[in-house]
């Protein structure tokens, strides 16, 4: 299996994810045409053609997240490989599962994933400094802050003046959370 590549389904308490596919198109437009969603990334709706290109630079490395009771689609949650055992998490959620707790179980599974199936040294997350939601999610998963790192935009969304920020764990920081649990 190429490093980062996990075509299995993979579950939590409450989520299954499963490896995305070139079908979950209509799905993730949906899910991008809501503009709370879109706020912090690009500030408006994806066309077809932009979730389409994603996709298919994402096969392998992201995931569809369903809840395990009801089978509603949820989000999604991603893991990309960025070299030197390091690896990017990532993730977006449908507004209405919100405040459940589900961004932070869909995200700690993805870095255990990290750690125990590909042997990762560290696992990254980064948002806009702005994006608070987000920032917790990376707290709530044992993430440390950082830095924070400005980047040049054709048409900067409001907040972009804060930065982005970075998170990381590592595969120790993760195991001496985790030595209990096993
Ligand atoms: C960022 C995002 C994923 C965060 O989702 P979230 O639901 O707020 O995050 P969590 O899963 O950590 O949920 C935490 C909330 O659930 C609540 N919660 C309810 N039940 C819970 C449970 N059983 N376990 C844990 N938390 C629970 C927590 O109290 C917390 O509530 P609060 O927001 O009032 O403080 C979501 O806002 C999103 O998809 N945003 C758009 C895309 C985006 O910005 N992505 C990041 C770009 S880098």
């Amino acid at each position: 299996m190429p490093c980062g590549s996990e075509r299995r389904v993979i579950e939590s308490e409450r989520l299954v994810l499963r490896p995305i596919e070139l079908g979950d198109v209509d799905v993730l437009v949906r899910l991008d045409s809501d503009p709370e969603v879109m706020r912090y990334l690009t500030g408006r709706p994806s066309t077809r053609e932009e979730v389409e290109a994603v996709v298919a630079e994402h096969l392998g490395h992201r995931w569809i997240a369903s809840d395990r009771a009801s089978g509603d689609f949820v989000g999604w949650f991603g893991l990309v490989p960025i070299g030197d055992s390091s690896f990017s998490v990532g993730y977006r959620l449908r507004r209405e599962q919100w405040g459940r707790g589900l961004a932070t179980e869909g995200t700690r599974l993805l870095i255990a994933t990290a750690f125990d199936v590909h042997g990762a040294r560290r696992v990254t997350a980064e948002t806009m400094a702005v994006n608070t939601r987000s920032r917790s999610v990376m707290e709530r998963c044992g993430m440390r802050y950082t830095r924070t790192f400005h980047m040049d935009w054709d048409d900067p969304l409001p907040g972009t003046e804060e930065g982005e920020v970075e998170y990381e764990i590592t595969r120790e920081e993760w195991q001496a959370a985790h030595s209990g649990d096993r």
